[in-house]
């Protein structure tokens, strides 16, 4: 790797802060295939980004120090989200120091919007956003190219947050090639309480296709018909093709989210599924007048923690101010 890790500090706001935001993503398509060696499962799926941010704010300090506030900081009630090297942000910045041969040096606080554990992404998000502002931060100058190959290592959302917008999936999710969307797309989402965890949602459905409760992972539906549908479609051509195959493991884990599924149609979304591996429901709205008489209706029938009226496609993470 070539990296002009003597390039000073970049973009700065005041006090030294560098701030980037990265977008929550929601899958309108998500075939799963078999569990591989390395304990994936081989995708195919269509990300959309959304209007709903995480914000990074990264300051010089000495050594690293995470901060987290708004959702999921610690005591706000729902999962918490760690503030040391468990922590996506965390793993993203001393994957950046080692590559680019720079100290791991930043104050880090991480202003969530996006709750953690919901099939939104937020993890990713933060780390997508964490190696946008750190190589600013400390004058890194990697290439997007580069910075994805790091963010392919954090994790398989996180190649996405970096680009936004819409892309097919493949690999584990980290493989990505745009896909053209003519149009905005409104949609509203209903998140839970308590939050599910990606890999027991994985191992849910491994069960139910070993018991033959679901259609084994040999069977790919295809992911053209969102793709054409997102490319020129009518609300009702994506809304009959969106598909999620973690879906029915979600449900067997929280039987609830079949109340929270038929709320949302309930309210007049032309479609609604599980948001990646859950609980978040992602409903998808005929308009934006629409998406927001929904997010009302559906936020006083108290079935969800929050309701967020949110539009897509939106771009990955970037600087900020
Ligand atoms: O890549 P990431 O760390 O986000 O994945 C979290 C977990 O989700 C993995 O450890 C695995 O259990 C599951 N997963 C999977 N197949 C994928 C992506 C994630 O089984 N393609």
């Amino acid at each position: 790797m070539s990296w002009a890790s003597s390039g000073g500090p970049g973009r700065m706001a005041g006090g030294g802060a560098v701030v980037a935001r990265a977008p929550a993503k929601v899958n309108l398509h998500l075939a799963v295939g078999p569990l591989r060696e390395d304990g994936y499962h081989e995708l195919r799926t269509v990300y959309l980004a959304v209007s709903l941010f995480d914000t990074v704010t990264v300051r010089p300090g000495a050594g690293l120090t995470v901060t987290v506030t708004g959702e999921g900081a610690a005591g706000s009630g729902t999962d918490a989200v760690p503030t040391d090297r468990r922590n996506l942000v965390w793993q993203a910045a001393e994957l950046l120091a080692e590559r680019a041969g720079v100290p791991a040096d930043a104050d880090i606080t991480i202003d969530k919007s996006i709750p953690a554990a919901a099939g939104l992404a937020g993890g990713s998000a933060d780390a997508a956003a964490a190696l946008v502002a750190l190589d600013a931060l400390w004058g890194t100058h990697a290439t997007r190219g580069e910075l994805g190959a790091l963010a392919a290592r954090l994790g398989s959302d996180v190649p996405f947050s970096l680009v936004g917008g819409v892309a097919l999936g493949s690999g584990r999710g980290e493989q990505l090639s745009p896909v053209l969307a003519r149009r905005r797309w409104d949609l509203v989402l209903g998140i839970s309480g308590e939050g599910l965890s990606t890999p027991t949602v994985y191992a849910e459905l491994d069960r139910l296709r070993a018991e033959g409760r679901v259609p084994d992972g040999e069977v790919h539906p295809s992911p053209d018909p969102v793709i054409a549908a997102l490319r020129s479609g009518p609300v009702r051509a994506l809304a009959s093709s969106l598909a999620n195959d973690l879906q029915p493991p979600a449900l067997s884990l929280r039987p609830d989210l079949r109340r929270a599924l038929r709320a949302a149609t309930g309210a007049g979304a032309a479609a609604a599924i599980v948001s990646g591996s859950g609980p978040t429901v992602a409903a998808l709205a005929p308009d934006e007048a629409a998406a927001v008489r929904m997010a009302a209706t559906l936020a006083g029938e108290g079935v969800y923690r929050t309701v967020r009226a949110v539009h897509g496609p939106v771009p990955g993470a970037r600087l900020v101010g």
